[in-house]
């Protein structure tokens, strides 16, 4: 798709990591497939490089690596470096926005401000560009981690909001753009085969994995002040939750898909701290073995403090107060250093009412559909057969749909997808602020009670699955977490 307009993506911390790894790359991937307006420019913001040519040199020596999906044509490079300008600029000094807005000056089209920086940096960054008039028609792109809590995202949401109307403003949960979750809403709504199933009546449980196989990388000192309940489960996993639980929206326009997710927030059970125990498990790694190689444990990680308690694995049973949902258990489950890198929804639907087939067909589980976000995307829905021969056998069977067996078609990387949105104006995939607070809303007494509490994190081995104790949970609900190879 070409868009016809031109667009300045403005990109400030344009030498950072994520910069490095997925913004550049991903501008690249679009532009390589034809899918940018030819008047689209990129102005690079950052205090390293001294002018252009510097800017351009670091791009070159530190982009180029993660440039790897369309592989990389040299000349198609070179057309991408063209469109990027930059400009030094320090933070710190609202005077230099002065120097940007003249650098800005006479490029005409969408406007995006795409702020790869920490969050403390927002609030400063848009008040500087409103003091130039640079938040006129912009539209701004503010990264996770935003806040740390309620309060503290509320505090940027404010100060941002003055400036910025909301219709401006795009919140990233990149799990939002990945092609996976886009097929779960295809899946749920353009068949008519899922959605008389996807209710208390026929499913048993939920299941939503998020694991890694990486630990905290170089980001141990990020990490250890923020922990797997802030980084993955208020967003990514409840984000996840929200999609594969709300009710069909009317149309995909923005805001009746986020109206619909908003509901699902709002109508999460509270968390009672007594139950805390029962409903929540939290663990950290120590070291252990991924796939042959040993791995020191995570306190000893750089800027990890020794005494940490901070979590790397949470496990949560979360339950929907609505007519849908009520009573109908869903475990969300993420960490670091697990056995394998898997993100995967797993409906469990409940056995037949009674089987005259014999116990087989009255075994929990035994109807599945297993929607596998990474790696290897693909449906796969598990039923019961019979085994050929004299008997009625029943065995486990299943109907795979590999997505890269099927389109021939690469998937577009989620920050791609993202990307084009905001130059398009698309707000859908974008999280809204009234998400994001009930979100908050509904962890923080989990925060605020393991902060609380002077119990550690369970530990696990780095891996293996996690800790007992997440099994266990599930135990208690006759069900198991699904652990497979695929
Ligand atoms: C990020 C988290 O939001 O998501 C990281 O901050 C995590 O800690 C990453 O590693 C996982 O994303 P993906 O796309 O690799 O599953």
């Amino acid at each position: 798709m070409q868009i016809d307009s031109g667009f300045t993506f403005v990109l400030f911390g344009g030498t950072g990591d994520l910069s490095m790894r997925k913004i550049l790359p991903a501008l690249y991937e679009a532009h390589r497939a034809g899918m940018l307006s030819e008047h689209g420019k990129i102005v690079a913001v950052a205090r390293h490089a001294a002018d252009r040519d510097g800017y351009i040199e670091w791009v070159n020596s530190n982009v180029k690596t993660y440039v790897s999906k369309g592989g990389l044509d040299e000349n198609v490079w070179q057309r991408f470096l063209e469109r990027i300008a930059y400009v030094k600029l320090d933070l710190g000094k609202p005077e230099d926005f002065a120097l940007l807005r003249d650098a800005l000056d006479g490029h005409a089209g969408t406007r995006v401000f795409y702020l790869a920086t920490g969050p403390s940096l927002f609030v400063p960054i848009c008040r500087a560009l409103a003091s130039v008039g640079l938040n006129e028609n912009a539209r701004i792109v503010l990264e996770k981690p935003l806040g740390y809590d309620l309060r503290s995202s509320n505090a940027i949401n404010d100060a941002v909001g003055e400036i910025f109307a909301e219709d401006q403003i795009y919140r990233i949960d990149h799990y939002l753009g990945k092609e996976p979750v886009q097929n779960l809403l295809a899946l749920r709504f353009g068949n008519a085969l899922f959605e008389p199933l996807w209710r208390r009546e026929w499913v048993e449980s939920i299941q939503i994995t998020i694991a890694e196989e990486l630990g905290v990388e170089a980001r141990g000192d990020f990490y250890d002040n923020t922990g797997a309940l802030r980084d993955m489960v208020q967003n990514h996993l409840l984000q996840l939750l929200s999609i594969v639980a709300m009710e069909p929206p009317h149309s995909m326009d923005s805001d009746s898909v986020r109206d619909e997710k908003l509901r699902v927030l709002r109508a999460l059970k509270p968390i009672d701290t007594r139950d805390i125990s029962k409903i929540a498990v939290r663990g950290q790694y120590h070291s252990g073995v991924i796939k042959g190689t040993s791995v020191p444990a995570y306190a000893t990680e750089h800027g990890v403090k020794p005494q940490s308690a901070t979590e790397t694995f949470v496990a949560l049973k979360v339950e929907i107060e609505n007519w849908r949902w009520a009573g109908v258990p869903f475990f969300l489950r993420t960490g670091k250093r697990l056995a394998e890198r898997v993100a995967e929804i797993v409906v469990n639907f409940r056995p037949v009412p009674h089987s005259a087939l014999g116990a087989p067909a009255l075994r929990p589980g035994a109807n599945r559909l297993v929607i596998r976000l990474q790696p290897n995307e693909s449906i796969r829905l598990y039923c019961l057969a019979k085994q050929p021969g004299e008997g009625m056998n029943l065995s486990s069977v299943h109907l795979d749909l590999a997505f890269d067996q099927f389109f021939k078609e690469g998937q577009m990387e989620a920050y791609q997808r993202l990307l084009l949105d905001v130059i398009n104006g698309r707000l859908a995939l974008f999280v809204r602020r009234d998400e994001q607070e009930a979100a908050w809303r509904w962890v923080e007494p989990i925060l605020n009670e393991w902060a609380a509490s002077n119990k550690p994190p369970k530990p696990y081995a780095a891996g293996t699955w996690g800790p007992a104790a997440a099994s266990a949970m599930l135990a208690q609900h006759g069900t198991c977490w699904l652990e497979e190879e695929n």
